[in-house]
């Protein structure tokens, strides 16, 4: 067996539970076939840590969080908790782990698979072959600003207030890994922001530009606002490669990504942090879908984005390419066979449970690997 790396895996609530299973089995095969073994543990995370201790993350899940080389992160949030106090939300956690860890890049790629073309609400020629990277800035912006809360203005009146703001640093390392990525990809990153209203938008732009000149001049930049992208996203995706942008832009823009693609059933992320002095790189790997509490329990949730996830941990983590490839390449064949789960199902298309699709996709390592 290859090194043993400590792995973290919080399922979560809903279908995070469901999804992270098709995953485990992965983990399995790698150990047999490929003689890769991690060190894994599991903890509570979100609504269901909250009911059994007292908080949606401990400080003890926090801290393995911290000294783990990386963390699969499933889903948290349901309609049980959502009367529960902003502070041990469900969706608290994932902040913390975001902050805690200063997960600060945020990678989200919306890929169209050839066999899911028709699953769209867009016509076919505007997104097939589509490959877009949405880089958002996660650790900062009006997620975190302060000062953030609601106060009493009169007897009659309150005023709740959230808080935009970067500093140079926060837009300076998210330009940097922007230009870095789109090095590896087209060369090409379009910079997304409100210029023409936010003060952070032009501090956003301007830095973005310096850092451009500086040290990627050969890096093909555009700016372009939030709002405008978020309509050319929809009337010609294909103009775009990689879009940097905030963390609240980021968060928008990246479900309207989501959805060019058919599902969001289909979409992983990464969230990384720069190398620390020790040479070490923290990351979280979930799926853009949330725990979708109306299908949890039934074993229908699509594990494909855990699954892709996965894939992205290895290689962002890792550097294992070759075995994240591995991953990707099964997922494109085992949907071009036909087999769909049902957020992405069509005519004539045989539909699977969420175990059923981590059995074919263990199916199609077996045949890839020649097994
Ligand atoms: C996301 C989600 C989260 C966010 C929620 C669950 C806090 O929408 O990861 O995009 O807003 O960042
Ligand atoms: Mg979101």
């Amino acid at each position: 067996m290859i090194k043993n790396k400590k792995l973290l895996i919080l399922p979560g609530d809903g279908i995070g539970k469901e999804v992270i299973e098709p995953v485990l089995d992965i983990i399995d095969w790698m150990a047999k076939y490929k003689s890769i073994s991690f060190d894994i543990s599991e903890r509570l995370v979100g609504g269901e840590a909250y009911d059994a201790e007292g908080d949606s993350i401990s400080d003890k899940t926090l801290d393995e969080a911290i000294n783990s080389d990386a963390v699969l992160f499933g889903a948290v949030g349901g309609p049980k908790w959502d009367n529960v106090e902003r502070e041990k939300r469900p969706e608290a956690a994932l902040l913390k782990l975001r902050k805690e860890l200063d997960l600060f890049a945020n990678l989200r790629p919306a890929i169209v698979f050839d066999a899911l073309v028709n699953a769209s609400s867009l016509k076919k020629e505007l997104i097939l072959g589509l490959d877009i990277l949405i880089l958002r800035e996660l650790t900062s912006g009006v997620y975190f600003g302060k000062p953030r809360g609601i106060e009493s203005i009169n007897e009659n009146e309150k005023k709740a207030v959230d808080t935009q703001s970067y500093t140079t640093s926060e837009v300076q390392r998210i330009a940097r890994v922007a230009f870095d990525l789109a090095k590896k990809r087209s060369n090409k990153v379009t910079s997304v922001e409100k210029a023409n209203v936010m003060e952070t938008g032009m501090f956003w732009r301007k830095i973005v530009s310096e850092i451009h000149e500086s040290e990627y001049n050969d890096v093909n930049l555009t700016h372009m606002y939030a709002d405008n992208c978020a309509m050319q996203l929809i009337r010609e995706p294909k103009q775009f490669d990689l879009i940097v942008t905030d963390n609240l832009f980021g968060d928008i823009l990246s479900d309207c990504a989501a959805m060019l693609t058919g599902s969001l059933g289909m979409l992983p992320s990464a969230s990384i942090s720069n190398i620390d002095s020790t040479g070490k790189r923290l990351g979280m790997y979930e799926p853009v879908h949330g725990s979708a509490p109306d299908i949890a329990g039934q074993n229908k949730a699509n594990p494909l984005a855990m699954i892709m996830s996965f894939a992205m941990m290895l290689k962002y983590s890792f550097d294992m390419d070759d075995e994240s490839k591995l991953i990707e390449k099964s997922v494109q064949k085992v949907l071009a066979n036909g087999l769909r789960t049902l957020d992405i199902s069509q005519k004539g298309m045989q539909i699977v449970s969420t175990d059923e699709m981590g059995k074919a996709i263990i199916e199609q390592l077996n045949v890839l690997m020649g097994n």
